[in-house]
């Protein structure tokens, strides 16, 4: 399964391509408003950053002004995935991207049906809110289990992006759900990489290196 980073944060991005772990970065205008700056900039900079896909969102709601938005986002690199809300303009305007030659991540997506349709339409990822279903008491990983079984069945290539994750469980679920990619609070990515246990080792490996070394140099 592939790892995206979610966030608009260079700083961020710049480290987990250093761990040798980044497959691409989604953005969305919340995570954008918490760094601000000129949008543009910081899409550019990502994409040097990774070339893999890195998602920019649309938040026009009439299907001329999403493609001029998404035009304008494909220009700024090659690897820029024109992200389009879940909407029937929504489902217009991907299939126009699509027609384009603009790949496109259908976001906001809560059910396998809807997930179906940007499939269809011919959206590259489709992303399932795991997190935010879970906030209502609903399993999100059923969508990512249903959309698993659809694709594979029907041979279809949209790529399931497990999303709106809080936790390194939804992680693990999502990978074994069939999620192709998830993308990842860094946070999350961190708590992924730490356990007690582990951190635990190494300072006992270090305090049992150092009172060797010490014990070695006193009888030497
Ligand atoms: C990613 O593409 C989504 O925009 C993001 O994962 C949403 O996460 P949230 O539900 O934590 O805002």
């Amino acid at each position: 399964m592939k790892i995206f980073l979610d966030t608009a944060d260079i700083e961020e991005i710049r480290i987990a391509a250093r761990w040798g772990v980044l497959d691409g970065v989604t953005t969305n205008p919340t995570l954008y408003a918490k760094v601000g700056g000129s949008y543009d900039s910081i899409l550019a900079e990502v994409c040097k950053i990774t070339s893999g896909p890195v998602s920019a969102e649309v938040i026009s709601d009439d299907v001329e002004a999403m493609l001029d938005e998404g035009r304008h986002f494909a220009k700024i690199a090659p690897n820029i995935v024109v992200k389009v809300a879940m909407s029937e303009n929504g489902l217009e305007a991907i299939s126009r991207f699509a027609d384009e030659g603009i790949r496109t991540n259908c976001t906001l997506i809560f059910t396998a049906n809807q997930g179906l349709l940007a499939a269809k339409a011919g959206a590259t990822l489709i992303s399932p809110f795991v997190g935010r279903l879970d906030d209502i008491n609903q399993d999100g990983m059923i969508v990512i289990r249903e959309l698993a079984e659809i694709f594979a069945i029907h041979e279809m290539d949209a790529q399931i992006l497990s999303a709106s994750i809080r936790n390194p469980l939804h992680v693990t679920q999502s990978a074994m759900a069939g999620a192709h990619i998830a993308t990842i609070p860094f946070k999350v990515l961190q708590q992924m990489v730490h356990h007690p246990l582990t951190d635990k080792g190494i300072a006992q490996f270090k305090a049992d290196w150092t009172k060797a070394r010490e014990a070695s140099a006193a009888t030497s």
